[in-house]
């Protein structure tokens, strides 16, 4: 892919729409998502949050959000984790090492809460490509274990093929400091792990309801249930935080696309308190799958 012009003279903080040149370092295909290594030509790092998003531009295709699934304490380079959906995100899964997209962010001031989460136990429940910005928040409390209490995180995926980051998880599931609960929905011959949707192992996990706060990123039919079984353990709403996803085209809180009743889902999340969204919202629509609408 050839090199793009650079952009001199232009000031990044006050011209939010210009991406920035960043370059390809690994590509790693997964059965159902590609994996992106990314670095800045200065060798800057990306300095975002766990569950902060880039706004990536890939030349002649266009852009699209996606969440960043690697951790601040890794800053010598950031990763997407990307499905095929469209047009952005085939061109996403197609790069090759060197070459250049655009990059707009970190952005999204709503990220999981990683200072309120110190001394507390954390319970994380990712399902599907929710894994990618949880995964993020993994290494993150990983590499600073000792700030933490009980980590406890459960992952779902539709089949075994559907599984990301597989070599991964399966240190988790043998690393003594995390409780890793993996389980599909549809498991093939080889599967020998766990079978059925990603609140059953939830339902096995006991907290202490007093001392845990809970994160989830994943479709929304799965918030509804998740919420249900974290408040039938007591867990309160203010302590249950959901990453959620709408149509974005500016993601800085300027076209309106993702709002959500007076919420800019760009800017005030992408991660929301549940007490916080059920004052603003009715629980109905913080779990509704998105109108598909006119994004032009
Ligand atoms: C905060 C945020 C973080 C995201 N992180 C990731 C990530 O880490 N990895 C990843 O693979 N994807 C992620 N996405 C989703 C990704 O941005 C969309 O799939 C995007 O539209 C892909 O662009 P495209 O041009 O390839 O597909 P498009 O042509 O825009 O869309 C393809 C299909 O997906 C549907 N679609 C598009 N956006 C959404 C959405 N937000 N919710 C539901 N359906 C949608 C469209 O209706 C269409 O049917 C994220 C989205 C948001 C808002
Ligand atoms: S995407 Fe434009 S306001 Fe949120």
């Amino acid at each position: 892919m050839a090199e793009p012009a650079k952009n001199q003279a232009v000031d990044r903080t006050r011209i939010f729409y210009v991406p920035e040149r960043a370059r390809v370092m690994t590509t790693r295909q997964e059965p159902s998502a590609t994996f992106v290594e990314l670095g800045f030509e200065d060798g800057r790092p990306l300095n975002h949050h766990p569950g902060q998003f880039v706004q990536v531009s890939v030349f002649g295709y266009g852009e699209a959000p996606i969440s960043v699934c690697s951790s601040p304490t890794r800053p010598e380079s950031f990763a997407l984790c990307v499905q095929s959906m469209g047009n952005v995100s085939r061109a996403i899964a197609d790069l090759t090492p060197g070459d250049w997209v655009g990059i707009r962010g970190p952005y999204g001031r709503g990220c999981f809460p990683i200072d309120r989460m110190k001394n507390k136990d954390v319970l994380l429940i990712a399902g599907g490509i929710g894994m990618a910005p949880l995964r993020g928040l993994i290494q993150f409390i990983c590499d600073n274990r000792d700030d933490y209490g009980r980590f406890m995180v459960v992952y779902g995926a539709k089949t075994p093929s559907d599984i990301l980051f597989r070599e991964e998880t399966e240190q988790w599931t043998e690393n003594p400091d995390l409780d890793f609960y993996r389980t599909v929905d549809e498991p093939d011959d080889e599967w020998e792990g766990r079978t059925g949707v990603v609140t059953e192992p939830l339902k096995e996990i006991d907290i202490d309801p007093e001392n845990t706060i809970a994160a989830a990123c994943g479709p929304p039919v799965m918030f509804r249930f998740i919420a249900m079984d974290l408040l039938k353990k007591k867990l309160p709403e203010e302590r249950i935080y959901f990453s959620l996803e709408r149509r974005f085209k500016c993601g800085i809180g300027k076209c309106g696309h993702c709002q959500l009743n007076d919420l800019y889902v760009c800017q005030d999340g992408p991660v929301f308190r549940y007490a916080d969204l059920l004052k603003r919202t009715e629980a109905g629509e913080v779990w509704a799958p998105e109108k598909d609408q006119d994004t032009a």
